[in-house]
Order: C-alpha cells, then structure tokens, then sequence
C-alpha cells in the first residue's frame, strides 16, 4: 500500500521536437528534462514512482536507471489518459500524482503547496492551472458562472469561444487512486486527436458527484510544457534563472549574470564572486571568497576557500585553499591540487598530486606526476609520461628546482631539494640535493660570423 504514489508520463513522441532523441531527455540546465521530474518525485518524498515510457524507452530507462523507479510500458501513445492507464498496476491506494516529464520546471515549494491544497478542499481530484498571455496549445480551464471547475477543453477541440480563454491545465494532477481509476475506465477517445485525454478524467470525477479543484499559480513558466526547441531554450532560460536567484540570495556575487550557466547540483560559498561567461557543471563545490571567472569552465571539481580561477578549464579535479589557476590553464581530471599553489597560463595538468605552495607559472605539461611541496617547475617543463603504449609516474620531491625547458622521461624521480639544469632531458633519477645537467656542452666558434659573412 503506498500513501503517494507519483506517475510520470514520458512516452510520448514528441513529434515537435524534430528530434532523434525522445523528447524527455532533451536537456535543461544540463539534465534530461525527465531527470528533473524524478528529483522532484523524490524531494517531495513519493512512495513510489512509476515512469511510463514507451517511444524511446530503451534510452529513456537506460538514462534512469539505478534510481529505485518502476518503469510501466505504454506500447501504442494513445493519449495521456492511456498512459496513465498503462501504469494501472501500481496504482492502488492512496493518492495518485501525475507529472509529466516534459514539464520540467515545477518547483517543489509549488508542488508542496498544491498537495496541502488538494488536502485541505478535501479534494478526490484536483489540477494545478495557471494563466498564460497566449494559451495557444494547452488545454483551456472552462469554469462555471459561480467560478467552479467544470471541465478541460483542449485547444485543438475548443471552440472560438474557448480559446479565449487564458487559463490553462499544466497537466499537473492529483487524484485519489480508486476514484482516478474508476474514471481511466470511462474515457472516450472522440475528440480531434482520437486520443484518450487525462483531462477528461477532472470531468468524470467531478460529475460522479465528488470535488474537484484548480489550483491556480501566478508563475506560469513553472509548468509550461516543452513541445518543442523554441520552448527548450525559454525552459532553460527560467532554469537558469531559478538556480542563479537562489544562488544570489544565498551570499554569492555573479557579475553579468545572464551570460553565467550553472547546473543545480552546484554549490558555491558566501562571498565568492563569479565573472561573466563562467560555467559551473555536474557535481561542483566551491568554498568561500573564491574569484572564477571571467571564463572559467569548471565540472565535477572541488574548490577550497579563497581560491581563484581565471578563464580556465577544470574537470573532476580538486584545489585547496589560496591557489590561483590560470589564465589559460587546463585541469585535467584527477589534479589534486594543494593549498598556496600557483598553476598559470598554458599549464595543463591530468592525474597528478601537487603539495602546497608549488609553482608552475607557464607553458608546461604535468601528467601522471607526483609532485612535492614547494616544487618550481620553469617554463616549459614537459613530463613526458608516455611511451606509446603505458603511462608512467614522474615524481618531483619537496623543494627541487625544475629548469626550464625541461624534459622528464618517466618512469623517474627527482630527490629532495635537488636542481635540473634548463635545457635538460632527464631520463635517469637524480638524487637528493644533486644537480642533474643532461644536455649538450655549447661550443663557441669565435669569429665565425665575421668568416660566414666574407665568404657569402
Ligand atoms: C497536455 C495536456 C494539456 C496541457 C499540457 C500542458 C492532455 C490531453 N493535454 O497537452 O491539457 O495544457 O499538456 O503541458 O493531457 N505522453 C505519454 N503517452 C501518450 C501521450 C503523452 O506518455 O500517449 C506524455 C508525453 O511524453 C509528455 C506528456 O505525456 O511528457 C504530455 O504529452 P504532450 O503530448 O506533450 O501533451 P500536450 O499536447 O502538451
Ligand atoms: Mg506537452
């Protein structure tokens, strides 16, 4: 027995998309819209919920897969009422939640607000509806003189009458489960589209006698439906907006925030201050007093305190405290980097441990390494970490001094407080506090300009 259950319905085809890929997992703010319906199914505590899938719905499971959801299979996309049907085996008692996977914006305060408003008119069915400038498309709320629900008439089976009306059903409902299954089994398929329409479900259960309500919200781009790529990129418009207000609210600057893109997993501390055209992605955190940006690109990584990060790219790394990346510089993933560290311009970095207080200021690669504290590698350090078929460990002890124009052969190691001569290609170890100079003697032929010069 479940008190909640939450039915999302995501088989469509989404015809408007003109799309390969099926419609739900179109993405926004870098998940798929379904994804975001399943967050929500789950922030507001669902029993248990049910995808129904059905085009595409190989990609769609896989892409949900590992989430504790039950999945129910609409073979034919004969309309949003048949789709709930389709999930008819998990409905038993309880209420009943309809979602769609194509609505991605809901938030969950709404929802919340919406369920305690279903509980407290008692409701057996009840529907969250709002107005929009232009309705075009949705299905239109047609009230009675007295201003009850009567029913839902969708715009292609309207009259001219009932287009002009403004308010519409998000397709947000919630239902009580035996009442919503006695009604699927009344629906008709008699409209324009020869589908089995949810909506007229509201019509059913209010005229078997019990009550029905719309709940009306004022921010209608909270359910407006994605049926096609104009309305993909005003979705992710108001996504981005939610995520970057909520941010702003909690103590973080961002400077010009439109041209800022960040994902809803991402958390930033107080007083950290994001320039322009940075984008935060995936499973990012970044601590206090931190500066990115302008154009810092950062995934999947972790950020001390008062970091900075300058037009850089950071993947699945992590920088501890007071190190300053950038500009230009590239972390690749699984750089682990210390505290007080300077990595500068046209660095890149992959699969290395760097103590703290480290400098690597310029034009250098560092792969597979290890490097110890208070390390300086010159300008143009190259570890040369492959040998064509394996990668191998270049490990620099604390304090040692890397010339510049460096080559590392690994596998090998540089000890303690040791030197490396600029120019050199270093393919044996050197030992602790040693000076290694492995490059040619220089020859100085005295006069031979003034010779070159006669002869030409
Ligand atoms: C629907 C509503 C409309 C509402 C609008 C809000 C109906 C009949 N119409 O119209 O009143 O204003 O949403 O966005 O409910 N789906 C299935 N199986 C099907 C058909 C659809 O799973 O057979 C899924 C789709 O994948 C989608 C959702 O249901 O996620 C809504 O379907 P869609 O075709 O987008 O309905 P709308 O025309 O937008
Ligand atoms: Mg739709």
């Amino acid at each position: 027995m479940h008190r909640l259950t939450t039915i999302i319905l995501a088989a469509g085809y989404g015809k408007r998309m003109n799309s390969k890929l099926p419609k739900v997992l179109h993405k926004v703010s870098g998940l798929p819209m379904i994804q975001h319906v399943v967050d929500l199914s789950k922030a507001i505590k669902s029993d248990q919920i049910v995808c129904v899938v059905g085009h595409g719905r190989e990609l769609v499971e896989a892409s949900l897969a590992d989430q504790s959801l039950a999945f129910a299979l609409q073979e034919q996309q004969l309309g949003t009422g048949h789709a709930v049907l389709s999930a008819e085996q998990f409905i038993d008692s309880g209420d009943v939640l309809v979602l769609f996977g194509d609505a991605p914006l809901l938030s969950e305060e709404t929802l919340r607000n919406f369920i305690a408003y279903h509980k407290a008119k008692k409701n057996t069915a009840s529907l969250i509806s709002t107005e929009f400038d232009d309705p075009t498309g949705y299905g239109r709320i047609v009230r009675l003189d007295s201003g009850a629900f009567s029913k839902i008439v969708e715009h292609k089976d309207a009259t001219n009458q009932e287009r002009l009306i403004k308010e519409v059903n998000s397709g947000i409902g919630l239902f009580d489960a035996s009442a919503l299954k006695e009604a699927l089994k009344t629906l008709r398929n008699d409209n324009t589209q020869g589908e089995y329409y949810l909506t007229d479900v509201f019509e059913g259960i209010k005229n078997s006698g019990c009550s029905v309500g719309a709940y009306l919200i004022d921010t209608p781009y909270e359910v407006m439906g994605v049926n096609d790529r104009v309305a993909l990129a005003e979705a992710e418009k108001y996504h981005q907006e939610m995520i970057k207000k909520r941010m702003m609210l909690s103590g973080v600057t961002l400077v010009n925030p439109e041209s800022i893109y960040i994902e809803k997993e991402v958390v930033v501390g107080i007083d950290t201050v994001i320039y322009q055209g940075s984008r935060l992605m995936g499973q990012t955190q970044i601590g206090e007093d931190c500066t990115i940006g302008p154009y810092a690109e950062i995934s999947d990584s972790k950020i001390q305190s008062q970091v900075r990060v300058n037009h850089s790219t950071v993947q699945s790394s992590e920088i501890d405290s007071f190190s300053t990346v950038g500009p230009y510089a590239y972390l690749r993933p699984k750089s682990i980097v210390g505290k007080h560290v300077k990595i500068g311009d046209f660095v890149e970095v992959k699969n290395t441990i760097i103590a703290d207080g480290v400098k690597i200021s310029h034009l250098t690669y560092v792969g597979d390494g290890k490097i110890g504290e208070n390390v300086n590698l010159g300008c143009g350090v190259v570890f040369v970490n492959y040998d064509g078929t394996k990668k191998h460990l270049t490990e620099i002890e604390s304090g040692a001094f890397i010339g510049c124009n460096t080559n590392l052969i690994a596998p090998v190691k540089v000890g303690k407080n040791a030197y490396v001569a600029a120019g050199s290609t270093i393919t044996e170890d050197v030992p602790e506090n040693a000076l290694a100079i492995a490059r040619e003697r220089q020859v100085n032929k005295t006069e031979w300009s003034n010779k070159y010069q006669k002869n030409k």
